[in-house]
Order: structure tokens, then sequence, then C-alpha cells
């Protein structure tokens, strides 16, 4: 066991966890932010992904120890209050999900896709940023036009 701290939804937490405790695990069991689905056990979902130090990661392939000391961001910490950061307020307007397993992931996946890319994304780009994403229910048409228009939300809320 040992102690593992960092800062996640600009917030400092700690705890005493086992040096096998993937950073997935020390999210939704320790910290109890749910809001991180785990989806698969391959690393092929993509249902886990928050960013760590602003880059995108699967945080079920990530030992919790390897984030000490980083900022995490986790689904939890977009929202502003009762205001929806861009991203996930595109996703409620344009239907981008069903059952909504795989939407954290998703809205985490195209922030990360403006960050890289910028707000001009084309389909074709976000399907091809997706790939490590993975939707039961959608079909994923309305979750790339959801990227599409938070991308150009985002663009105008810099
Ligand atoms: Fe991490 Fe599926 S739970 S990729
Ligand atoms: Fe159900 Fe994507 S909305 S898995």
């Amino acid at each position: 066991m040992s102690v593992v701290e960092m800062t996640v939804n600009g917030k400092a937490v700690s705890a005493d966890v086992e040096d096998r405790t993937l950073l997935v695990e020390y999210l939704r069991e320790h910290l109890k932010l749910t809001g991180t689905h785990v989806g698969c056990d391959t690393s092929q979902c993509g249902a886990c992904l928050v960013l760590v130090d602003g880059v995108a990661v699967k945080s079920c392939t990530m030992l919790a120890a390897r984030a000490a000391g980083t900022r995490v961001t986790t689904i939890e910490g977009l929202a502003s209050g009762t205001t929806l950061h861009p991203m996930q307020q595109a996703f409620h307007e344009n239907h981008g999900l069903q059952c909504g397993f795989c939407t954290p992931g998703m809205i985490m996946s195209g922030i990360d896709m403006v960050q890289r890319l910028g707000t001009d994304l084309s389909e074709e780009t976000i399907r091809h940023e997706l790939e490590g994403n993975i939707c039961r229910c959608t079909g994923y048409q309305n979750i790339v036009k959801s990227i599409a228009a938070g991308a150009a939300a985002m663009a105008g809320s810099r």
C-alpha cells in the first residue's frame, strides 16, 4: 500500500491504495467518481477515458501511482455549477446518447480532439479519432454530430 496524491477536478486528493490499483479504480472506488465507466477488460472501449495533465488516457490502462502528482479531469469536473460544458450541452442537444454508458468517454474524447486538432473538425476526422471509443447503441451518427457541434461551441466560448 502507498499513499497516492493527485489533483482531480481541481481538488487535491489522496488515498492509501495497493500498488496494483488502476487509475479508474482510484477514481471510482476511492473517490466515488463513478462517472468514469469500465466497459471492457481489454483497453478497447474508451468508457474509462479521462484527461491526465490535459491528455486523454484510458484510465484502465494506467496505475494510480503513475498518475501521482498529475492533474486529472473526469466527466464530473466539466460542468460549472449547473452550466454544462459546451461538449456536454452538444451531446444533450444532438441526442448523442442512448443508454449513456459510453458517453463520459465520448465527451472526454471530443474535448481531447478539440485540444489537439482545433475546433473545426470534419466528420471524417471525428470518425477516425473515435476508433478507440465503442458505443453499442447509437450507430455513432449522433455522437459524431454532437462532437462537431460541441467543438464549434467550444470555439465560441473561448
Ligand atoms: Fe478502459 Fe474499456 S474500460 S478501455
Ligand atoms: Fe449506449 Fe453508447 S449510448 S453504449
